[in-house]
Order: C-alpha cells, then structure tokens, then sequence
C-alpha cells in the first residue's frame, strides 16, 4: 500500500525523547564481566552500550578511524572501549584516548564518537539521542510506586517488523479486542467499543475503560479483566494500570516501544502484580499469547502512519495520539519552546 500522505513529515522529533534500548540483564548476560559492548539500533542509529568504569554508557557505534563498529569490540580493564579493527580505546566521555598505531603523537580533535544521555530506570537501559532541549522525561511506570505491587517482571524484550506508533497504537486500541483476541481479552459480543474522554496531562495521554463485567463468565482466570487506567507517555510508553474484577486487586502492564527503523520495533514489557507465590511464567506466558494474536495482523500494516487513513470516532484514542504527533514534529521544526509548549500544555477532558 502507498503511503501517500504521511502523518508526520519530519521524524526527527523522537530524537528528544527518551527510549530504552536494552535491558540491564542484556547488557550483564553480554558476557563474562557483564559490561558489554552490546550493539542496539535506535531510530534508525546504531548505538552501543557498554559499561566503562561502573557507568553504563551510550555512543554511537562507529569508529571515528574506519568506521568499524565499536560493539565488536570489548571493554579494557582500565574502562576504555577499544575498537576491534585498529585497537583505537575510547573514554566514556567518547573522546578516544589512545591510538596504539602512534601512541606517542597527539589524538586528533576529531577522533571521537558520539556520547548519548543515557540513563538506567526500571531495569532498563535509556538513551536520549538529542539533549539539547531537555525537556522530556524517562515515562512513568507505577511498578516500584504503589507499594500494594508485590512483584515486578521485567520481560524479555520483544521485536516486531511494525513501527512504534502501529505497537502503541495496537495496544490502546478497544475495537480490535473482539476480532483480534476473542476468548483471551475479550468476548466478542461486546465488539462495540465505548468513547472515553482523553486528558493530556504532562506529557501523557490519559484515559480510562470499564470493559464490561460479564466478560469474566466467558474469558480465562489469567484475563486482565477490570477497570483499566491508561497513562500514556509520549511517544512510545503506556502504564496500563488495572484493578481485576475478579479479586479486586491492581495488576500492571506496563509497554513501552523503541523504535528501531520506521518498520520495526522493540518492545520493552513491564508487568507487576500483588501475588509472590505467582511464578513469573504464568503472567508472561498469557502474554505471550496475547501477543501472537496481535504481531501477525500488526505486521501487515505499513510501517508509517497516514493522513488517508479513515478515522471512525471509535478510534479516538488514536486519533487523539495522532493529533499529538503531528503537534509535536511540526512544533520541534519551530524550536525548542514550541516543542515544549506542544508536549506539556495540559489539555483536560475528562471534567
Ligand atoms: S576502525 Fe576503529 S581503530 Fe580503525
Ligand atoms: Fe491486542
């Protein structure tokens, strides 16, 4: 299919924000000493990772010398990033520091590598690509927050060949539930979704949905049946916060998409629940499931979003999250302050 008008023209927006890109036992399981390099791609960017004197770091994973990628290379005992071609050792700081070629003349000014913000939250590795606004913000997760949560899973992350925005997109979407996952998450009969007032508060889009209660007759006892409160970081994060008709007590789905290329993704998966004596299997095992049922429609969709897409007023949630797109890329191409007036002016529906 042509896309032949794109949501958003200019994507270099997402480069303000913050993304994961692995999680911290990606980077410990990479090998003996648990410091990496590892290699991720993030919007389109080859980044490597690495842990340089106890700092987990984040650089472009090129080699200022012939360009061969620094995530081939290992880690040095004195924290350097060594190059696996010449042996050139980078600082954290990306700056190189030694050129065993001519170790006695000075380093060029120019033999450096991009250094990335790059943070730890959650279990997971962050990295901000452009820093020079700062004004965004690691998404919220309420896992380690409401002290009710007695477990926190940090899943394996998942890759899809769909965009970021189709993966947010399909997991806030409430039409698909009755055709895309009848008997897991949902009873067919009630195929027509409701329309929920959508808040814009901090940088979130915020919504609520009361599936309807009957459904716990027809769906499994691992169905996340309840009340569901969405905090949706922009662009990629959801907190899907749901307090289960069956016990009464808040289980968490936390997502949050890392967009690789304009056609694929990496999906980061928090869950948390109040249950100890739960192995950690079971609620990932279900969501599994849910997700086998989601990836393959997911992937026949073209990566990029369209304006000749028709939009049903049932499609709010996602008509509101493209309306906010497009405010934010056309915003970033005016500056900085337009940008950080599009992503933070709160914007209340719901009273
Ligand atoms: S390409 Fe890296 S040292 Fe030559
Ligand atoms: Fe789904």
């Amino acid at each position: 299919m042509n896309i032949q008008r794109p949501l958003v023209e200019d994507q270099s927006y997402l480069r303000h924000f913050w993304h994961p890109v692995a999680t911290l036992q990606e980077l410990s399981e990479s090998n003996a000493q648990g410091v990496g390099p590892i290699g991720r791609v993030l919007l389109e960017e080859a980044v490597v990772i690495a842990k340089l004197d106890d700092k987990i770091v984040a650089m472009a994973d090129r080699c200022a010398h012939r360009f061969a990628k620094l995530s081939a290379g290992k880690v040095l005992p004195d924290g350097r990033l060594q190059c696996p071609y010449h042996g050139w050792q980078y600082g954290s700081d990306g700056k190189c520091k030694l050129i065993p070629a001519c170790p006695n003349d000075p380093v060029p000014k120019k033999a450096f590598t991009q250094a990335y913000e790059c943070e730890v939250k959650y279990g997971l590795i962050w990295v901000r690509l452009d820093s020079s606004w700062n004004c965004s913000s690691i998404p919220y997760c309420e896992a380690w927050e409401n002290p009710e949560f007695k477990r926190q899973i940090i899943g394996v992350p998942y890759d899809w060949g769909s965009s970021a925005e189709r993966r947010w997109e399909n997991f806030t979407d409430f039409s698909h539930f009755a055709y895309v996952h009848p008997g897991t998450l949902y009873d067919p009969a009630y195929s027509e979704p409701a329309i929920v007032p959508i808040d814009r508060v901090g940088g979130e889009l915020q919504f609520f949905l009361e599936p309807g209660k009957d459904m716990l007759n027809t769906l499994p006892p691992e169905s996340p049946l309840g009340s569901w409160t969405y905090r949706a970081a922009m662009p990629y994060s959801i907190n899907l916060s749901i307090r289960l008709y069956r016990n009464d007590q808040p289980f968490l789905l936390w997502t949050t998409s890392s967009p690789v290329t304009a056609d694929t993704c990496r999906n980061f998966m928090i869950i948390a629940h109040t249950d100890p004596d739960i192995p950690d299997d079971q609620p990932i095992r279900f969501q599994k499931i849910v997700l086998a049922e989601d990836q393959p429609v997911i992937e026949t969709q073209p990566g990029g979003l369209s304006l000749d897409e028709i939009s049903l007023p049932t499609d709010k949630v996602s008509n509101q999250y493209r309306k906010w797109l497009r405010e934010l890329g056309h915003a970033a191409t005016l500056g900085k302050e337009a940008f950080e007036k599009a992503l933070l002016t709160d914007i209340i529906e719901s009273r």
